[in-house]
């Protein structure tokens, strides 16, 4: 099964250790969204978006690559990490994927290292998240997703 992962990890690099720790083991491909505008993903069987959140949703460059290069059709899961988490984070993702007739397979989270506003006063919140356990958790996530 083809799979590419489109992740924004810009705040701590938090998401992208998930990522990488599935791209250590299995063959997928990324795409990092602030090196690329678009990409052609018609050619993927199973496509992943991975971000932080900021605002209570995944963050925007991502949310519009989504919006722009997801085809129609395709499976689809989540990964992200966050201060605190919520479900609904995920709902703006959830509309793109469904106006676009795609299947939700599943999604993973875990807390992340966060410094944003008044936590960086306090020198952040989440020290050393997401931890060897949140990753190890990622890639069981997607072993089963395949
Ligand atoms: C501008 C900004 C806004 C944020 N807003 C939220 C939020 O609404 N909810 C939350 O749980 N975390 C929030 N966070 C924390 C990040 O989602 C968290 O640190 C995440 O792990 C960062 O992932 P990254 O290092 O992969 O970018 C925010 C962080 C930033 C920088």
């Amino acid at each position: 099964m083809k799979t590419a992962i489109v992740y924004e990890s810009t705040h701590h690099q938090n998401t992208l250790k998930l990522v990488q720790a599935i791209r250590e083991k299995f063959p997928v491909d990324t795409i990092d969204v602030t090196e690329t505008e678009s990409a052609d993903l018609t050619g993927y069987d199973l496509i992943g978006f991975a971000a932080g959140i900021a605002y209570g949703k995944f963050y925007p460059a991502i949310e519009k690559f989504a919006a722009r290069c997801l085809p129609a059709g395709k499976r689809v899961f989540f990964l992200y990490t966050c201060g605190r988490d919520s479900q609904s984070y995920l709902s703006s993702m959830r509309e793109t994927a469904a106006r676009k007739d795609c299947q939700v397979l599943g999604a993973y989270s875990c807390r992340g290292f966060d410094t944003f506003g008044p936590f960086k006063l306090v020198g952040g919140i989440n020290k050393g998240r997401p931890n060897e356990e949140d990753i190890a958790g990622a890639v069981r996530f997607f072993e089963k997703l395949r």
